[in-house]
């Protein structure tokens, strides 16, 4: 593909709304907090990190994920992780950020959920203050575990609620897919509901699309994360369409975990050119070989996007995020702007 067309998605305005914080996790973070938390790795090298770094599923992804998470352990270690991705989305043009935490990670192995809430926070508002770069943080349930566990977390951030309100946002639902399907987490979606926060969940990643009926039927899901075997079911398709369901699709994450064996197979394209709302987004970086432009410039390659498809896509992202339509107009007019410039 032309270098144009990769010029401008760098420099192309964007959102990133499907983005798992501990999944931003650098080697070389992982092995310097290692040391200074003394939790042993079972790995020798920076370098034997990223060799193991071949997946075949999302659960062999998910085994390293969870493993690296344990070496953070203070608010320090959440501000600095967190901080890092941001100035990775600020390079990137990234103008507004929706991130996935998973308390569950931390709680289970001592950490306080204020200390979660606490690091993180702090890196989104010192960026939004110093840098002008939004950042929200959307609360993650591990679906491997029970519904009552999924309670207990949101019912601990409850009395976090006023402190974080300008941050926390919604709850999502992430970890291992099949056989935890939406319903399992209907009551506590149901609370969050009832508290006001915005809902998204994981769904139709590994999945069969029932699992994407069930997020937005039983959970009220408002936007899809990853989605793309939506396009196995022609009636769930044209409501994704009617409805203008956003899905958070990311490529290299999917190519990574063997949902598609080569990008050009990537259903991207063709979800995008029958109308349905989708975006591009990074997942975990660290682990899947490139943050968002590194996804955008892949997948262009791969399915041969050109320049008003790759617009498209970041308006999309203004468009799909959960903050004011005021806001909304801001980056939409900054981006219509920017895309005329590039004629
Ligand atoms: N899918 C499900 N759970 C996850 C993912 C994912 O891609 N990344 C981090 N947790
Ligand atoms: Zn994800």
């Amino acid at each position: 593909m032309s270098t144009h067309l990769h010029e401008l998605i760098r420099g192309l305005p964007k959102a990133e709304l499907h983005l798992h914080i501990e999944g931003s996790l650098e080697p070389e973070m992982m092995f310097a907090l290692a040391k200074k938390n003394q939790v042993p790795l079972p790995y020798a090298s920076v370098d034997e990190v990223r060799a193991a770094y071949n997946f075949e599923d999302l659960q062999s992804f998910l085994d390293l994920y969870y493993a690296g998470a344990a070496v953070l352990r203070t608010e320090q270690d959440f501000f600095d992780l967190t901080f890092a991705y941001l100035q990775k989305a600020m390079a990137d043009n990234v103008r507004h950020v929706e991130l996935f935490f998973d308390p569950q990670t931390h709680t289970s192995r001592g950490v306080n959920i204020r200390i979660v809430f606490a690091g993180i926070a702090r890196a989104l508002r010192k960026m939004q203050h110093e840098h002008g770069l939004s950042g929200r943080m959307i609360l993650s349930f591990l679906r491997h575990l029970s519904e009552e566990e999924a309670i207990a977390t949101l019912e601990s951030a409850l009395p976090l609620r006023e402190e974080y309100a300008d941050v926390w946002i919604g709850v999502g639902l992430d970890s291992a897919e099949v056989g935890n399907p939406p319903e399992k987490f209907r009551h506590v979606f149901a609370i969050a509901e009832a508290m006001g926060l915005h809902l998204v969940a994981h769904a139709g990643e590994e999945g069969p699309p029932a699992y994407i009926w069930g997020a937005l039927d039983e959970l009220h899901a408002e936007r899809i994360d990853h989605g793309v075997r939506a396009e196995e079911d022609a009636a769930l398709m044209h409501r994704l369409q009617e409805q203008g369901i956003p899905l958070t699709v990311c490529p290299l994450s999917n190519l990574k975990l063997c949902v598609v064996k080569d990008l050009r197979d990537h259903n991207l394209a063709r979800m995008l050119r029958r109308g349905i709302r989708v975006t591009i987004n990074s997942d975990d970086p660290a682990y899947f070989g490139g943050y968002i432009n590194a996804n955008f410039i892949a997948t262009a390659d791969a399915l041969m996007l050109n320049a008003d498809e790759i617009v498209q896509l970041a308006r999309y992202s203004f468009e799909a995020s959960f903050v004011p339509a005021e806001q909304k107009e801001i980056w939409l007019r900054e981006l219509a702007t920017y895309a005329a410039g590039f004629q």
